[in-house]
């Protein structure tokens, strides 16, 4: 299977995109293809237009969308700022809404560097991917105290992350592979 990483936090001293290195590593690891689409190299403008309304969509844009299209699963990846996702990542979903992920499976993985590893965030991520008609899976991946359960190369250092970690993927990939 082919699995989209959508990395959503711009902070140059970014924690999360931790998360997504660890998750493509892992995925790898099972057999599967995943990639990453990095909001910093995407550089997307605040919401202007849906992308299926930009005539002259190229380059970055015209790949991301392109990337999750293939895609057989995505997974939105987010640090929870002031109890919520990422603005970026909000701006991305308005923009692919209904188009690029449109009807696919979608696992929300929330980032914090206290103990509730942005669980708030992570509720209101499912209801948002709800409300554009694709479909969440419940059990989400919810991580706490990162730096201290994945190094800067996305190599998982916490046993019990590990497991973690493996339910999740488990979990998301048999949904994935149901759809
Ligand atoms: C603007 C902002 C808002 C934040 N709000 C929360 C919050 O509501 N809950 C929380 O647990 N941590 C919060 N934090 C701390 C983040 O969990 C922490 O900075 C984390 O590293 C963010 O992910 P990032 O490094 O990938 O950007 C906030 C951080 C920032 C920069």
């Amino acid at each position: 299977m082919n699995i989209t990483v959508i990395s959503s936090s711009t902070r140059k001293a970014r924690r999360s995109h931790r998360v997504a290195l660890a998750v493509v590593r892992q995925i790898n690891a099972l057999g599967h293809q995943a990639s990453i689409v990095d909001l910093i190299e995407l550089d997307l403008p605040p919401f202007v237009e849906r992308y299926g309304k930009i005539d002259d969509a190229t380059g970055q844009l015209a790949h991301a969308a392109n990337t999750m299209r293939n895609s057989d699963g995505i997974i939105f990846l987010t640090p929870e700022y002031n109890g919520s996702m990422s603005s970026g990542l909000k701006n991305f979903i308005d923009v692919f809404a209904k188009d690029a992920f449109d009807g696919k499976p979608i696992g929300v993985a929330t980032v914090s560097v206290g103990a509730a590893g942005g669980i708030r965030a992570a509720y209101q991520l499912q209801q948002t991917i709800l409300s554009v008609l694709a479909y969440p899976i419940p059990r989400m991946l919810t991580v706490g105290n990162v730096e201290k359960v994945i190094d800067e190369s996305g190599q998982v250092t916490s046993h019990k992350f590990q497991t973690k970690l493996d339910e999740f993927l488990g979990s998301y990939l048999s949904f994935v592979s149901k759809f």
